[in-house]
């Protein structure tokens, strides 16, 4: 789906930010065959991951002070990175100067589903999964962090307030995986 919101028109450009090992990259590079797909991350190890899964144009950079001049993209994607992000409207003012007027900017990040089903979530979030983690992989401060990052994420309409605050207008937000996903699909003003 996140793909299919880029379609019309058809991107020349695309910048997949936080791109890790490349699964979005890929996936734009298959879908938009003729584009220029230019994949960045600050984590080089996953960058190399990705380009020998495929990826064909990699950068080491930092999504707060991106490389690259102002309106040279035709569209961003985010996939699972905004979260991370230390100072996050950096992050959406430096994807509004790199997007073109026009330019799409496509974010799936979680999204902690309302109450009560909120209730539910915290507890797998908070307990069951980092004890399974724990037990599994002996890893489980790392789904602790995971944890406190996804319940910290603004809820949709703070997200859209953001959003709007950088220049990106809303063009649509549509959950997945029962709620647990959001895609949200934003435009730059002219
Ligand atoms: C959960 S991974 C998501 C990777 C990929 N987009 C995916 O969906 O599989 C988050 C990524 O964000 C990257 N990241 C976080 N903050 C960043 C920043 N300021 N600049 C560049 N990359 C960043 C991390 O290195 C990591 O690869």
């Amino acid at each position: 789906m996140l793909v299919a919101s880029l379609k019309r028109p058809s991107p020349k450009k695309i910048l997949d930010l936080a791109c890790g090992s490349g699964d979005v990259s890929l996936l734009l590079q298959k879908n938009f065959p003729t584009a220029e797909v230019i994949a960045l991350d600050f984590c080089r190890p996953l960058l190399e991951r990705a380009k020998a899964r495929g990826v064909r144009q990699t950068v080491e950079g930092d999504a707060l002070n991106l490389p690259f001049p102002g309106q040279t993209m035709d569209a961003v994607t985010l996939a699972f990175g905004l979260r991370n992000f230390a100072d996050r409207p950096k992050g959406l003012s430096e994807i509004h100067r790199v997007l073109q007027p026009g330019g799409i900017f496509a974010l799936l990040e979680f999204s902690p589903p309302p109450f009560p089903w909120k209730f539910f979530w915290n507890f797998y979030l908070f307990h069951f999964m980092p004890w399974v983690a724990q037990l599994l992989t002996r890893h489980g401060d790392s789904f602790r962090y995971l944890a406190r990052s996804i319940s910290e994420f603004p809820a949709p309409s703070a997200l859209c307030h953001e959003l709007h605050e950088a220049g990106l207008k809303l063009l649509f937000t549509r959950s997945m995986s029962l709620g647990l996903v959001r895609l949200t699909v934003c435009r730059k003003l002219p």
